[in-house]
């Protein structure tokens, strides 16, 4: 990313470049000073695969520049805020991942391209995902005129994977599929959240307070450490709230911690995440929590819906959650906290809230995506 905000991919902080490009987007025309901060990228397929982007740079300054992102949206929304220093979620590494299946290669996308690179290695990966490539390279060797993706998940039971795209399966194929997982360890093999076999239901840990079954391709947050560090600001976010609502809650990693301690109304557009939740939560010990399948979007909790509420936690995929903070906006709900991963659609609904009352008082930038340009982060809101 140059110094106005023109990103440039395989630029480092600190080259002197000469740029290509028109609006905010370039490429490196002419190098005429590379950064002191440039490092040997760990990974053999960084610069031709179409997943890492920044290997090449020094952890400090990745470090300063990953933070940065959230400065800037910010700052673009004129929003004036304490941002803590970048915390680390990479942990043991990302627990799911998004492998194409094309013409009998399984691997990643090629930079800028819909062609598919078969991947010796992965360094991002968690352990969990260490036979995720060689499986699924034997499902591409099953069906190399298909193209498809595959969505893979480390789990406690093992692999857990969903086919996604026009399988147009019939028995014998799903025979064959369901052989090729269960040699390759994996726990279950769905098809559009369909089930094609089940060795062992793939369980998810939520810290030390619960085991979930994941509902296939249900969300998940890319890194076990990012769960944890996500809830934990979240926890210490809602301070002693003794009700709390989780909007966009998932499977509710956030409302099952939140329930050790506080009554939790947790809503979702996810009939499947709503329905494991409600399993999860109805654990001995924990105080009740009401979940409910809701569109956040059309029908997001009204203003006199929120009274009850100390604290409101809420999570949106990456177009943020533009009618939410409007609704949040007009309440009196005492603590809000945001959970985001798009600083740009954060700075937006942060803008209404602020607009509407409220005093921004913590942003913490979270990094669960080691080596790509997402961001996630966690801020609190305060009326007084
Ligand atoms: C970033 S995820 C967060 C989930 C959860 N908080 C977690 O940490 O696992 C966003 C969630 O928003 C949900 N979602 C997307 N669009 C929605 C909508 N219009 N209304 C309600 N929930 C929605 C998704 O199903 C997903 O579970």
């Amino acid at each position: 990313m140059t110094e106005d905000g023109i990103f440039v991919p395989f630029s480092a902080p600190g080259d002197v470049l000469e740029i290509d490009g028109e609006g905010k987007r370039g490429t490196i025309a002419r190098v005429v000073e590379l950064s002191p901060d440039r490092v040997t990228p760990p990974c053999a397929h960084f610069g031709v695969c179409g997943a890492c982007q920044t290997q090449h740079i020094a952890h400090d300054a990745y470090r300063v520049w990953k933070r940065s992102l959230v400065l800037r949206a910010l700052e673009a929304a004129g929003i004036a805020a304490e941002v803590a220093p970048l915390v680390d979620a990479h942990g043991e590494g990302r627990r799911r991942v998004t492998l194409a299946l094309k013409n009998g290669v399984a691997g990643y996308h090629r930079r800028g391209s819909h062609e598919v690179m078969a991947a010796t290695m992965c360094p991002i990966l968690t352990p969990g995902l260490g036979g995720a490539l060689a499986f699924a390279q034997a499902l591409a060797d099953e069906m190399p005129d298909k193209w498809l993706s595959l969505l893979v998940t480390a789990t406690q039971s093992g692999m857990d994977a969903d086919i996604k795209g026009p399988l147009h399966g019939n028995a014998r194929l799903n025979a064959r599929l369901a052989a090729i997982a269960r040699d390759h360890g994996v726990a279950r093999l769905t098809a559009e959240r369909e089930p094609l076999a089940l060795f062992r239901a793939p369980q998810i840990g939520m810290g030390a307070v619960a085991t979930a079954t994941l509902p296939p391709g249900a969300f998940l947050q890319a890194t076990a450490k990012g769960e944890e560090v996500l809830a934990g600001l979240v926890l210490d976010g809602v301070k002693r709230a003794r009700k709390v609502a989780d909007l966009f809650c998932g499977i509710g990693p956030f409302a099952v911690r939140l329930a050790v301690r506080a009554q939790v109304y947790a809503a979702d557009s996810d009939a499947d995440a709503i329905a494991s939740l409600r399993k999860t939560a109805a654990l001995p010990g924990l105080k009740p929590v009401t979940a409910e399948r809701r569109d956040l979007f059309r029908r997001p909790l009204a203003r006199i819906e929120l009274e009850p509420f100390d604290a409101v936690v809420f999570d949106p995929a990456f177009d943020g959650a533009a009618a939410q903070s409007v609704e949040l906006a007009r309440s009196g709900v005492p603590r809000i906290v945001a959970v985001s991963c798009n600083p740009q659609t954060f700075a937006r609904d942060a803008a209404t809230l602020i607009a509407g009352g409220y005093a921004l008082t913590r942003v913490t930038p979270v990094d669960q995506f080691l080596y790509s340009p997402h961001v996630e982060l966690v801020a609190t809101f305060q009326r007084d």
